[in-house]
């Protein structure tokens, strides 16, 4: 075991110093930055770290490119679509960078700790003028100051490839009810589809009193809906030399005072069991929502994708979870059309799908990452057929939603309201414990509170729901 790689204090320090170095160089302009984030949640925690330097820094924050001195695409890898609309994004920048030569475009993220998009954007996008990988977050700032201060191109893609774990940066987040809140970073599951282990490096976990820490700032400062976030957060506390896991921290987590719902994502099936299925059963403020992806109904596929569990396991996780926790919110991902998955595969996550009926489901198409092993496994099945089966499968899940939907009539649920006000009849947003979308109406109805409401109808995206 070797204990997570942690940037020194000293280190850190020396970002703070490189912060106010930005705002000696930025005071008096009101400079504005823009940032733009792709891909998941562990993403979007990413950028509000980025966006916490950038304010201690002194820029404004706006919602509009066009108007902005400093732009960040915080860009993901997962599927050639991201990257591709990324790349497209960055495109349309050109003019605003030859209309405004002080422009600074950034680009962050998975997709800029891979080599070839790094060539690609030295080589045909000379708008983009600061470059660093994920490895390199944590350097922000002196990234930025050199920027700014070597009148040149910068990239970044160096680091400690495995990763390493920045305590004591900045951050801002959203205001509202949600927030993020990293326990771990990077995977070591080498599922052979997926570029996020080449990208994001090994798993480390955050200690935990750090966790503990954090989330007592964030629930005197009124979040309270905290996720969890993590590659695969059921494997927390392996590297740790401490006799901690997963379902401990939960537990410890738990016992911070206030009212609040603590979630967590992603679980990986080969990590989850009673252990943690108990844990959340006993805890109250863990939602009882769980995100459990099972990619493929088919064992041939699995073992295939390295998943490491077979479809029997999987039912047995889901019949002892449900047992445990009757009213589970349960979603999946599912990859269609991973190279070599015949029809008869495909029916067996369709019938996976109609016999657990998931709650929600986040379907995607294969997508060939290159340095993946996949990437080099033969693959039969053309577009049209995999094209197909998605949309089979879409349609089966909507007939399962539709009807899940129809039994949340007449009910009364405690929601959280989180978003609004948009003038229509339902103005509110509002989430259930297992987080389904709710659009809420009625008198006195506050953003981050707790509320008593009864479902009034129902569509396949969302709930409605008058306050009680
Ligand atoms: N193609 C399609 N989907 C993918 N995912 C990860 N890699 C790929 C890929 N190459 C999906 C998986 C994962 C989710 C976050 O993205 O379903 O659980
Ligand atoms: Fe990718 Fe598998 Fe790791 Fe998830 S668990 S990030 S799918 S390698």
């Amino acid at each position: 075991m070797s204990l997570p790689n942690i940037v020194s204090k000293e280190q850190i320090q020396n970002q703070y110093t490189y912060i106010d170095g930005v705002a000696e160089l930025i005071r008096g302009k009101q400079l504005r930055a823009y940032t733009h984030t792709f891909g998941c949640q562990q993403n979007e925690a990413d950028t509000e770290r980025i966006r916490g330097m950038l304010h201690e820094m002194g820029y404004e924050m706006t919602d509009s490119a066009e108007d902005a001195d400093f732009i960040l695409f915080n860009t993901c890898a997962v599927r050639e679509h991201a990257e591709e609309r990324a790349f497209g994004n960055i495109g349309a920048l050109s003019h605003l960078k030859k209309r405004r030569p002080d422009l600074i475009i950034a680009l962050c993220g998975c997709m800029a700790q891979q080599d070839k998009n790094v060539q690609k954007i030295k080589k045909s996008y000379p708008q983009v003028t600061l470059l660093f990988g994920t490895h390199a977050l944590w350097r922000f700032p002196s990234l930025l100051y050199r920027t700014m201060t070597e009148k040149k191109r910068i990239f970044d893609i160096g680091g400690d490839e495995n990763g390493e774990i920045a305590e004591g940066l900045p951050v801002m987040r959203e205001n509202g009810a949600k927030a993020w809140l990293s326990i771990m970073y990077g995977c070591n599951n080498f599922c052979t589809y997926c570029i996020v282990p080449y990208v994001r490096g090994r798993e480390r976990s955050r200690r935990p009193e750090e966790i503990e820490s954090e989330l007592r700032d964030l629930i005197s400062a009124g979040y309270k809906d905290i996720t969890l976030l993590g590659q695969n957060v059921n494997s927390y506390g392996k590297d740790l030399e401490l006799d901690i896991d997963f379902a401990d921290l939960l537990r410890r987590l738990n016992a911070v005072e206030g009212d609040f719902l603590i979630r967590f994502m992603t679980s990986h099936p080969k990590d989850a069991g009673p252990r943690l299925f108990d844990a959340m059963a006993d805890c109250s403020k863990v939602a009882k929502q769980l995100h459990l992806p099972f990619q493929s109904g088919s064992d041939e596929i699995l073992e295939r994708m390295n998943r490491r569990y077979t479809a029997a396991d999987y039912r047995k996780l889901i019949t002892y979870a449900r047992g445990k926790m009757p009213n589970l919110t349960l979603s999946s991902d599912i990859i269609v059309g991973f190279p070599g998955e015949t029809e008869a595969d495909f029916q067996q996550t369709l019938a996976l799908v109609q016999e657990i009926q998931f709650d929600l489901l986040f379907t995607f198409l294969y997508s060939k990452r290159s340095g993946t092993p996949a990437a080099e496994y033969e693959d039969n099945a053309t577009p049209a057929e995999k094209q197909n089966r998605f949309e089979r499968l879409l349609r089966a899940q909507d007939e399962i939603v539709a009807k899940r939907q129809d039994a949340y009539q007449g009910k009364c649920m405690r929601l959280l309201v989180d978003g609004g006000a948009r003038g229509t009849e339902y103005p509110y947003t509002a989430r259930t414990e297992g987080n389904l979308l709710v659009c809420v109406r009625g008198d006195d109805i506050r953003i981050g509170t707790f509320i008593e409401a009864e479902i009034e109808k129902t569509s396949l995206r969302c709930l409605f729901a008058r306050k009680r």
